[in-house]
């Protein structure tokens, strides 16, 4: 079957030698009935011509962000909401800087800055530049933006080095963006549930009792779902983080609107919780401000155990049921009786004595434990790779 059929795809051809291959991704794309517009950068023209591109894409080469008679036909911000997939190929270390810094001082910048689709970039450079830490931290960053990387790979290059940096064929291209599809067809019909962040328990009407969360975890495993394909609803507690509009996001504050929301948001394939819920809340907050007191003693009752409940309930229980256990001590033991007490499927467990990792922290260290099998670790990466790994297993395990 081919999934790439009826598709409309947005190549933005870069300055680099390997240009010349884009033209082969594109016959490649037009064999497989894609449709397909092309933004050919400033200096992607000193390597392909707009001729060539046009004549093999059957449509026109943008070139310029202040064109009247490409913002007439289609202005920037129409043609990034156009394609069903941005691809970058080649995508050049300055055009790649440029995407981690949010800059858009021209067509291509632009039109992926305000794109709201998915991104793949196939890099191409040479290996000193491909290696250069700061080309390594715009790539990471890029990842956590939740663009697709392809490539690059090992081989000669044009300027008679060896190593990485060589943009990928383009019949692989193609086939990574046809799995893409793939995919996401596949999953269309899948639905997700997420938990991430605090929840905040009123003491009265300033002050509240809350846990230590930023939400970062659990809304990068939204992100990695959604990107592959599942019907994503992101159940969150306060935070500082934005996320795109693809996810379903549920704003609540306290655990019993955390709950509710739950509730609402089943059935579901999958439910991961990721929430730092707070386990007690007052048993009656006071309604006005509570002054100044020399002692003061606050009643407290348990709140719904959110997990417990869903993982326990037998017309509502998703396939897979997910909690997190955040630990200072003893991780696998208590992990591995959480598993068990709360009854999911799998138990994320991480350390959160280690400063480097874990609350607020972009990095992360994980161990997956399983109710039947050995336990999977995931050694220090950045909270995004960490999501996409997970969601690699979730998938693995639905199919
Ligand atoms: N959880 C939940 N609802 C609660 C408390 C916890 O859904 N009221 C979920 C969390 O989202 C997480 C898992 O249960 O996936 C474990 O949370 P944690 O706070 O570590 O567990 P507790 O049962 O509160 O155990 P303790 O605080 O004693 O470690």
């Amino acid at each position: 079957m081919n999934h790439l059929s009826k598709k409309k795809i947005l190549l933005i051809i870069c300055g680099g030698i390997s240009a010349y291959k884009s033209l082969e991704i594109i016959r490649l794309l037009k064999k497989n009935d894609v449709t397909i517009k092309t933004i050919l950068t400033k200096s992607g023209a000193e390597f392909v011509t707009p001729l060539s591109i046009a004549s093999l894409s059957q449509s026109k080469v943008y070139q310029n962000l202040f064109s009247l008679e490409n913002e007439v036909e289609m202005d920037h911000i129409s043609l990034s909401r156009w394609a069903d997939l941005i691809l970058i190929a080649p995508a050049t270390a300055n055009t790649i800087s440029k995407l981690a810094s949010g800059s858009s001082d021209d067509l291509a910048s632009t039109v992926a800055l305000a794109s709201d689709k998915k991104i793949f970039i196939a890099p191409a450079m040479n290996v000193r530049m491909w290696s250069h830490e700061s080309t390594k931290q715009n790539i990471a960053k890029l990842k956590t933006y939740n663009y697709e990387l392809i490539g690059p790979e090992i081989g000669d290059m044009a300027c008679g080095e060896f190593g990485e940096g060589k943009m990928s064929e383009p019949k692989d291209i193609v086939s990574e963006i046809s799995n893409y599809f793939k995919n996401l067809k596949k999953r269309h019909k899948l639905k997700a549930i997420v938990t991430a962040g605090p929840t905040n328990e009123y003491i009265d009407p300033v002050r509240f009792i809350t846990n230590k969360s930023s939400g970062k975890q659990g809304y990068e495993i939204a992100k990695s779902l959604s990107k592959n394909g599942f019907d994503t609803t992101l159940i969150s507690g306060p935070t500082n983080l934005e996320i795109s509009n693809d996810i379903n996001l549920i704003k609540v504050e306290t655990a019993e609107e955390m709950f509710q929301a739950t509730l609402k948001s089943l059935p579901a394939e999958v439910a991961i919780f990721s929430a730092a819920v707070s386990d007690y809340k007052l048993k009656k907050s006071s309604e006005t401000k509570i002054k100044y007191q020399d002692h003061l003693s606050l009643e407290l009752e348990k709140n719904v155990d959110i997990l417990s409940y869903v993982s326990n309930h037998n017309s509502l229980r998703p396939k897979l049921v997910i909690g997190f256990a955040a630990e200072t001590n003893n991780l696998k033991d208590y992990a591995n009786k959480k598993l068990n007490k709360k009854n999911c499927d799998w138990i994320i467990a991480n350390d959160v004595s280690n400063k480097e990792i874990g609350f607020n922290s972009d990095f992360n260290e994980v161990t997956i434990i399983y109710k039947n099998k050995k336990a999977d670790k995931i050694k220090y990466r950045s909270k995004s790779e960490i999501s996409d790994e997970v969601v690699e297993k979730i998938v693995n395990h639905l199919n």
